[in-house]
């Protein structure tokens, strides 16, 4: 560790203080930076940026760790429950049994939409990405809401977080009941948090609907291993809009927007189609080749990571994840051994050695998800559902954090410099 980083500009020298976190990279201090020297920092995708002091999620990519307030994702996945890490993401520590079972009862509280809300929906056409619903919906909790919109009550905090963890599932449920045609469903506060949501999904009123453990068990461990992952675009666009001083319901749509896109949760759409297009395993070669061929814009979806530079440790699970759900729908998909081989062949080759080219969270999750029935529409729907819990955590870190200000990145400008008018007939 270093007390100080010296950087000279224009011969001459300034000293910015580093800041240690309890572990990972130290950070330089450049907040003084402009104010002193005159000059900007250039980092386009914050690739050297730490945008935030958090003690939430710790990633150490080049190792493949990832802990939530300390706890290995591994051991969450194996032994927690969603709820439970939503807890302890929110509070800072794992609760006690009571604790747990109050929380469990607060959220299943507030798992009902208002009625007014169905015909919202309505107004989609009903061949619309359940994103762009999502994404509507959400934002319009807003104006649903109102009194738990003030970020500066931590009571109406409080309730605005439960409020959107509770209903993500409902609303979720009802964009895909809306796409296939079907009534909404209830939800039925007897059931978990997860079998709940498997109920208004798949559910029909018409008969009795029975959540099958295995499936539940496995979907509530998909939502662990998506539940929140440091500053991603997603969480940094929810820091973002927050910081504004914007609703928690407004910048959970904002968050939404930015997960949708193919770098990011779309990946888990892209993934499967992408294994479906291959299809057999000796097409492989071809697409690997063409995934490193510089002018061809194709990328291997559910590869790669902006901070994971070996296996991403969410794949592992969610790998072995495959494996239960198969056996407990006595089902086999042929696209998971193109998945597997896919993988065995990428991590031989020398292009994805070299760039440090892993599976990702969204690599495996596809197989499953199209397997318990989704269509690959809702996939990231889902890591919408699970990262809600991440970014009201997030958000409620933001809004208590003394060094909190509006964000306003600045730039490098390249355009004209000033010039005068010239009236159209002139031009
Ligand atoms: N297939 C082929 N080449 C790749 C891939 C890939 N999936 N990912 C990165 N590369 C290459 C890239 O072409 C570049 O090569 P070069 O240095 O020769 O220009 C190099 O690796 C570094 O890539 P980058 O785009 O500069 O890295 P990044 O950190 O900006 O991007 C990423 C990270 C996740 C956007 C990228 O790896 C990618 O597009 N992967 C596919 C999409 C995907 O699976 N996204 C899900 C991410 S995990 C879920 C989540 O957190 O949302």
């Amino acid at each position: 560790m270093t007390d100080a980083a010296k950087v000279s500009v224009d011969g001459k020298d300034f000293d910015y203080p580093v800041m240690s976190g309890t572990v990972g990279p130290d950070v330089v201090d450049i907040r003084k930076f402009y104010a002193q020297t005159g000059d900007f920092t250039y980092d386009p995708g914050f690739t050297s940026t730490a945008s935030c002091q958090s003690k939430l999620t710790y990633i150490d990519g080049d190792e493949g760790v990832l802990l939530h307030r300390g706890y290995p994702i591994g051991e969450l996945a194996e032994q927690s429950s969603f709820m439970e890490v939503a807890y302890l993401l929110l509070n800072g520590e794992l609760p006690a049994a009571d604790e747990l079972s109050q929380f469990e009862h607060t959220i299943s509280r507030h798992t009902m939409v208002h009625e007014q809300l169905a015909t919202f929906f309505r107004g989609f056409r009903r061949d619309a990405h359940p994103m762009a619903i999502l994404c509507g919906v959400v934002g319009a909790l807003s104006a649903f809401y109102h009194d738990s919109t003030d970020i500066h009550d931590p009571v109406q905090r409080t309730i605005a977080s439960h409020r959107l963890i509770a209903k993500m599932p409902t609303i979720a449920a009802m964009a895909y009941k809306y796409s296939v045609g079907q009534p909404f469903l209830y939800p039925d506060n007897s059931l978990s948090y997860t079998g709940n949501f498997l109920r208004m999904t798949f559910g029909v009123p018409a008969e009795p609907y029975e959540v099958n453990p295995a499936v539940e068990k496995a979907m509530d461990r998909i939502f662990i291993l998506h539940a929140d992952h440091e500053q991603n675009a997603s969480t940094s666009t929810v820091r973002l809009a927050g910081s504004s001083g914007a609703n928690p319901f407004a910048c959970m749509a904002a968050g939404i927007a930015c997960l949708w896109g193919p770098a990011h949760g779309g990946a888990n759409e892209a993934a499967l189609n992408m294994l479906r297009e291959i299809g057999t395993p000796d097409r492989i070669p071809e697409f690997i080749a063409r995934a490193k061929d510089k002018n061809d814009p194709f990328r291997l979806m559910g590869f790669g990571h902006r901070v994971y530079k070996n296996y991403d440790p969410r794949a592992t699970v969610m790998q072995k994840t495959v494996r239960e759900v198969f056996d407990a729908l006595k089902v086999n998909d042929p696209l998971f051994d193109t998945a597997l081989r896919l993988e065995e062949l990428a991590l031989s080759d020398d292009y994805f050695i070299e760039k440090k080219l892993f599976p990702n969270v969204d690599f495996y999750s596809g197989v499953i998800l199209s397997a318990i029935g989704f269509p690959t529409s809702m996939f990231t729907v889902l890591f919408a559902l699970a990262r809600t819990v991440g970014w009201v955590a997030q958000w409620n870190e933001m809004i208590t954090d003394p060094d909190q200000k509006i964000g306003r990145p600045r730039q490098l400008y390249t355009g004209p410099t000033q010039r005068s008018y010239v009236p159209v007939g002139q031009r």
